[in-house]
Formats: structure tokens, sequence, C-alpha cells
């Protein structure tokens, strides 16, 4: 199903290397392909590239921007099976978390194509008084120029869509590091590119590894550099100099089921389930912490275990497997010592918590301690806990005790209660009658605290990617 071996692209075209690297198969653990490898030179021959192409690409139109990114969108969607096959064995997505991510591919894609004729400037009124008759201010976006993004293993395809989109639409070249557990989305990405005319140099995707990488977090030549990982993303910035930063950096994201939710908790659960375990919990706005009211808390609990020991799991290529692997046994182990932990600092496990290799049970605890890891820190896998509360104002403080804060979901039916929850919790967004794991491609995207800085979403990345230049006229 995949190509032997993938070329990485260097200004538009495709390079191969005598250096390779193994992507793995992550169901089967087997070698499921080869990617070429560049060398220093190569990065640097990139960003050269990318700065030589900043002028061209800003004078490609609008209209033509627009036409390269709808063609990109016309051959994902020819190639959906394929893209959703290679994400199926290079992340051990389940095959339909994995369609459900080229679909959004290609959505990514569109709106970018949408936003690309859609870069409007406005015209300012300056006289403020008399001294200032005769002056108006007229404003538009200019590109940044070259950009570097370094992109996970979770999203391989939609997550480099984030960026990349928008930097053509923006008119930025760009040189993108996906992540080497997961380059095959990227490297696909990067050949349905190599079919468009964007200028030389307008884009390189180099499978490095993080150590070859900091060239696209230093070298000032590069003026914004687009992360999204890991707390590694805030060491990155310390050395990132003059360029502007976007951190999208995850959570332990939180949900509340408000005590009105009696007569929805079919609802209710099937989006926790949903929330907490699509693709084995590895999303950055994944369900952690559930908070339920008291007065539904043990039927919710008991319904919830019940649906989650019925999640089939196992290989990902089948379509009626719910649960994958993780990433990768390292992650596996890390995860099952946090429930460890936390079970032996006194909480209880109430499914789950067995693992084989980088297959981890779909988790869920309670009676979790305050400062357990698996409360603390993002979990980034099937795991869940659930805590009881008496007040809204108990629940918003017990979501508003963490170091994160990227989207919180809340289940009610008390417009009050919305509004409170979207006034009061410390989120980059607040999702009301669903999980936080909701994401539609155009939303403002991202986080606040140790969640990040900046947002994705289409039109909020390219605003990112773009800067205002103000042209001020005197009489005219
Ligand atoms: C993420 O893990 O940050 C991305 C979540 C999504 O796009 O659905």
């Amino acid at each position: 199903m995949l190509d032997k071996t993938y070329p990485y692209y260097l200004a538009n075209e495709p390079r191969t290397s005598s250096t390779t690297m193994e992507v793995y198969d992550k169901y089967s653990g087997e070698i499921a392909t080869r990617v070429a490898v560049p060398d220093d030179q190569a990065t640097e021959e990139a960003i050269r590239a990318a700065v030589h192409a900043a002028g061209p690409m800003k004078n490609v139109k609008p209209w033509a921007r627009q036409a390269v990114l709808q063609h990109c969108a016309k051959r994902f969607q020819e190639r959906h099976d394929e893209l959703a096959m290679a994400l199926c064995i290079e992340a051990g997505k389940p095959i339909k978390d994995a369609a459900g991510e080229v679909t959004r591919l290609i959505e990514t894609f569109r709106i970018a194509a949408e936003e690309a004729v859609r870069m409007n400037g406005e015209t300012l009124n300056l006289e403020l008084a008399g001294r200032l008759d005769g002056y108006r201010g007229y404003t538009q976006r200019v590109p940044l120029g070259p950009v570097s993004f370094i992109t996970p293993f979770n999203f391989p395809l939609n997550l480099v869509a984030h960026k990349v989109a928008p930097a053509i639409a923006a008119g930025c070249p760009f040189v993108l590091k996906p992540s080497e557990k997961t380059p095959i989305g990227a490297l696909i990405i990067g050949q349905v590119l190599a079919e468009t005319d964007l200028p030389k140099g307008a884009f390189s995707v180099l499978t490095l590894d993080g150590k070859h990488a900091s060239p696209l977090v230093q070298d000032e030549r590069l003026k914004l550099l687009s992360f999204t990982g890991g707390q590694i993303g805030w060491d990155l910035k310390a050395h990132a100099g003059h360029k502007k930063v976007t951190l999208e950096l995850g959570g332990n994201a939180s949900c509340i089921v408000d005590a009105d939710q009696r007569d929805h908790l079919d609802k209710v659960i099937e989006r926790l389930v949903f929330g907490a375990f699509y693709q084995s919990g590895q999303s950055c706005i994944s369900v952690q912490r559930i908070y339920a009211h008291a007065s539904l808390y043990d039927d919710l609990k008991q319904r919830l275990v019940h649906a989650v020991q019925q999640l089939k799991a196992g290989d990902p290529k089948d379509k009626s497997v719910f649960l994958g692997p993780m990433i990768d046994e390292a992650a596996a182990q890390r995860l099952e010592g946090w429930i460890n932990e936390a079970q032996q600092a006194g909480a209880t496990i109430l499914c789950g918590g067995k693992r084989k290799g980088n297959m981890l049970d779909a988790t869920l605890m309670e009676n979790v301690p305050k400062n357990a890891k698996v409360n603390r820190m993002e979990a980034f896998g099937p795991f869940a806990l659930l805590v009881p509360f008496a007040r809204i104002e108990d629940a918003f403080a017990m979501v508003n005790d963490s170091d994160y804060g990227l989207q919180a979901g809340i289940f009610t039916d008390s417009l009050a209660h919305a509004m409170r929850a979207w006034n009061e919790l410390e989120q980059g967004g607040v999702i009301v009658n669903d999980v936080p794991s909701f994401r539609v491609d155009n939303m403002p995207y991202g986080g606040v605290k140790l969640s990040g800085i900046g947002r994705e979403g289409v039109r909020y990345a390219i605003e990112d990617m773009t800067e205002i230049r103000l042209m001020v006229m005197r009489g005219m």
C-alpha cells in the first residue's frame, strides 16, 4: 500500500539520499517503508530557497494561490483511500478515524482556498481633530516571508495542513519538518504540491529528526515558527530569536456534565467515549477530566464504564476497531506508569489499566489525588478520570485548577451556566453540549497558559503569517 521509499522535498523537488529512516507500521511493528533523510547542507539549501522564494510567492496573485489550494483539495479527494491507509499504517490510527482526518485535510485546504482571495484591509478615518483634516489611512496584509513549521505525529495530515494551507494562502514560502514517527502524510502533501506551479523554493518538506531541526528554530532568516507538539515548544520559543512563534501544546481537557443532564445521558456518554478514546486519546483536546454533578455521578459512571468496556481494540485496519495502538511502547509505558502511580496513591481503576506492547486499555479512574500526573499532566492516551461536583462553581474551579487551557466542554441545558462557562473557564475555547475534542477547521484553535500561544484555524493562521502594512494619505 505504501511506496517502498519516499523522497523528501527540497525547493519543490523530490530528493533521494543515501541515508534513509525507517517508518514502522505502528500496529504490527514491522518496517512499513523508508524515507530519504536530508543532510545539514540540504536544510541550509531549503532555507535559502525559501528566502529567495519570498518575493515570487508574495507576487503570486490571490486567484493563483486559490487555484493551487483547490488543486490540492481535488488531488487529496482522488487519493482519499490511499491517504487514509497511509495514516492507518504510520500512526496506527483506526481506519475510520484516518478516513475522517483525510476529509478534514480536504476541508482545511478548501477553507484556505476561500480565504486566499479574502485577505482584505480596511480604510481608517484619521480625522480625529481639526489638525488631521484630509488624512486617511488604509491597511493591507503582507506575507511575513519565509517561515518554518514543526508538526506532531497524532494528525500527520491535518495538522500539517493547518500550517501549509494558510502559508500558501498568505504567500509565505515554508520549510516543514513533520514528525519522524509519521512523515508519510506530509510527504504525500509534498508530492501533490510538487504538481503545482508554486514558485521554486516555495516549499520544502524535510524528514529531519529533532536533533537536526535547530536551523528551523534558530535561523533568523525565517520570520515565524509554528510548532505543534509537547511542552518542548516553550524551549524552542526561547531559542527562536526574533521570529514570531505560534505554539499549540495540548492540555488535560475537561468536560462538565451538569445536573440537568439526567435525561440526556445516552448522548452525553456516547460523546464522552468518543472524546476520551478516539485515536487512543492521542489528541490535544481528548477528554481527560470529567466533572459530573453528584446527583447523576453514579449512574453516569456505571453506564460510561459499561460503554467503554464494549470498545473493540485491535488492528486499526479493521473497520470495526475503535481503539488502536498508541504511537509507541514508550508512550504506552509512560501512561501505564502514571496510572499505576495514581492507583498506589489511592485512586480506583474503574476499567482498563492494562497494557500489552503499545496497546493500552481504555482506562477510567476515580478518586484520583489532585497531584497525580494523570490529573495534572497531559495523558495523551486512552485515559479519563471522573470527579463528582456539588455546585457549578466547584466544577469551574476544578477545570481552572490546571496549568493548561486549550478547550473545555460542558453539557448543560442552562444558558446561564453555558455563558458562565464561556466567561469563567480559562480556555482557548468552550464547547457547549459537546466534548472539548470538537473541532471544525475554520474555528480559532489554540490555548492559554501552558497550552500555547497564538491561534490556528485557517483565517487566524493567515493573520499570523501576515502583517498589517499601513498607508496614510493626505489630501487625496
Ligand atoms: C490536536 O491534537 O491539537 C488537534 C486536534 C484536532 O485537530 O482535532
